[in-house]
């Protein structure tokens, strides 16, 4: 009974909240009475070069600054620069960078883009056992810094109507030997400029052609604007990611589950959940439990109704 309850809950929260993003005040705290700084507005643009007082190990290498890019970046290195709508895609580009929305944002007549550096106790705890919850493999985690963008109310460039906005923010957490990213989507109600270039989300490593796009990947095709209602870690509108190696690691989030099941392949489990009101085939796409128990704790990379 515990089992399918468990199930229950799950798919209750993907299915039938599809409104139920991370609330405004889930996010970190942000704003000025927080500390932060507030990025000059603009449509393109972005912080100059902000030395950190911790170095962030990133895909490989280890950076002592960072920028913030107005267009829903943090680069290294270097700064993003112009958003080229002529180009399709530009998380495949080659600034190493840490997207939560790489879009054509314009903050001339609306919103704001905060940031700060933080090392307050209470918060970088809260975060840390976020991290740990996430990614069980790392059950002392406990992070020393943090860095948080937060992009409040941003409307596209160019947009004929300010009240379409989107807020989310992004949180960077080191231990000095670790990293990891969390996303936070409040809200997504646009994804492109007058130009159709399309938002993305994802992380580069600014060499060897390396990145890594979240939303459509062997695991996901999603829309950006289903991101605040989806998820890696079982919480709509959070992603949480491993960064500081140069493979990313998704967060799992651990669910129970019972029912009939379908091996597919050596990462994929379907199985039907008969006793819903409908029948839902669910796939689970995960890594290491195929051998293990079934009617087990699973720690899944993702889920999809399918
Ligand atoms: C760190 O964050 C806390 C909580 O939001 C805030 O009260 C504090 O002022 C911040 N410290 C700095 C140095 O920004
Ligand atoms: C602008 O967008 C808001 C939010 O979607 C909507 O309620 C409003 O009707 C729109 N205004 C115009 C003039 O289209
Ligand atoms: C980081 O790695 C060093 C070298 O392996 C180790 O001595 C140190 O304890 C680690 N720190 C943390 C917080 O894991
Ligand atoms: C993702 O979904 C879209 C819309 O359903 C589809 O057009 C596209 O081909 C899909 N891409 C992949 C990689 O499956
Ligand atoms: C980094 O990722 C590679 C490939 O997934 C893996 O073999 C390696 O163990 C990882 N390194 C660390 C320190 O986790």
């Amino acid at each position: 009974m515990i089992i399918m309850f468990s199930l229950l809950i799950l798919i209750e929260m993907i299915l039938i909240s599809p409104s139920a993003s991370i609330a405004l005040d889930e996010l970190t705290p942000f704003g000025k009475d927080h500390g932060d700084i507030m990025l000059a507005p603009g449509f393109d643009g972005d912080s100059g070069e902000i030395r950190i007082t911790r170095s962030f190990p990133f895909l490989g290498r280890t950076f002592t600054s960072l920028y913030v890019d107005i267009n829903g970046v943090i680069a290294f290195e270097k700064a993003f620069g112009e958003f080229d709508d002529t180009k399709r895609s530009q998380i495949a580009g080659t600034t190493s960078m840490i997207a939560p929305f790489l879009g054509d944002i314009d903050t001339d007549d609306g919103g704001a883009i905060w940031y700060r550096q933080n090392t307050t106790k209470q918060l970088l705890e809260e975060a840390s056992t976020d991290v740990r919850n996430a990614f069980p493999e790392f059950p002392h985690f406990s992070a020393v810094w943090m860095f948080v963008a937060t992009w409040a109310k941003v409307p596209a460039f160019l947009s004929s109507n300010l009240s379409i906005t989107n807020t989310f923010q992004s949180v960077l957490l080191t231990d000095g030997n670790y990293s990891f990213v969390r996303f936070n989507y409040h809200k997504i109600t646009w994804t492109t400029e007058t130009s159709g270039t399309e938002a993305e989300i994802g992380f580069n490593a600014g060499f060897s052609n390396y990145y890594y796009n979240v939303a459509p990947n062997s695991i996901r095709n999603i829309s950006i604007l289903d991101l605040p209602y989806k998820s890696n870690v079982n919480k709509p509108g959070v992603w949480m990611f491993r960064t500081d190696n140069i493979t990313i690691q998704e967060g799992s989030g651990q669910i129970v589950v019972s029912g009939d099941f379908n091996v597919c392949s050596d990462s994929t489990i379907t199985f039907t959940v008969a006793s819903l009101s409908s029948h839902l085939n669910i796939k689970v796409v995960s890594s290491p439990f195929i051998s293990s128990h079934f009617n087990d704790v699973l720690t899944v990379k993702a889920l999809h109704l399918i």
